[in-house]
């Protein structure tokens, strides 16, 4: 059941305003083992290009979540996708990736992809909501540990 009073805003490439809520949740979301988290200039790079757009989760003015979406064409990419730990197994990261889900079909984008590390737990949330694996990159991600990690790609089609 997704949280009472969770609203989800998007804000798009040239929107400076949604980066430091965004912030807040990824140096809590993101295990430091991996080094997965972004640090803000990577991030605000990112909202320089067209085609890019942020979503975060909030109750009230708190931000508990986002998930970021990078478009070229009729094809976007889940860049990131992130809870605090306080709240999840509640449906928030559902229902971002719902979300977003949602504009790339209204902006006439067909499918979406994205990379995640193989021993991710995220690879469930993604194989329910109908992504289909396309394949494994052994050791794309190195962690801070030096350990080499496996990516999955998935892909959803979204004209079926
Ligand atoms: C991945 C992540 C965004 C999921 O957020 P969340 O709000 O907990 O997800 P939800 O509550 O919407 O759960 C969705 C699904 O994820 C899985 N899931 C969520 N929490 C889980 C947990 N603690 N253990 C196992 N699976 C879990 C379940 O399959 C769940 O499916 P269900 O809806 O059938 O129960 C969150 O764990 C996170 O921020 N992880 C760290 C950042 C990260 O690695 N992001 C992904 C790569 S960018």
């Amino acid at each position: 059941m997704i949280p009472a009073g969770l609203t989800l805003d998007t804000y798009e490439a040239g929107e400076r305003n949604a980066l430091a809520d965004a912030m807040d949740v990824m140096t809590r979301a993101f295990d430091p083992l991996f080094g997965e988290a972004w640090t803000l200039p990577q991030l605000s790079g990112v909202m320089t290009m067209p085609g890019t757009w942020l979503t975060i989760a909030h109750i009230d003015a708190a931000p508990l979540g986002f998930a970021l979406i990078r478009s070229v064409l009729d094809e976007c990419e889940l860049l990131l996708l992130a809870v605090d730990p306080l709240w999840r197994g509640r449906g928030i990261g559902r229902a971002l990736l719902g979300h977003s889900l949602t504009l790339a079909r209204r902006r006439g984008i067909t499918s979406m992809n994205l990379e995640v590390r193989a021993s991710n737990m995220a690879v469930k949330l993604y194989e329910n909501i109908g992504f289909e694996y396309v394949h494994r990159r052994p050791g794309y991600y190195r962690g801070n540990d030096g350990k080499l990690h496996d990516a999955l790609s998935f892909r959803i089609d979204m004209l079926v």
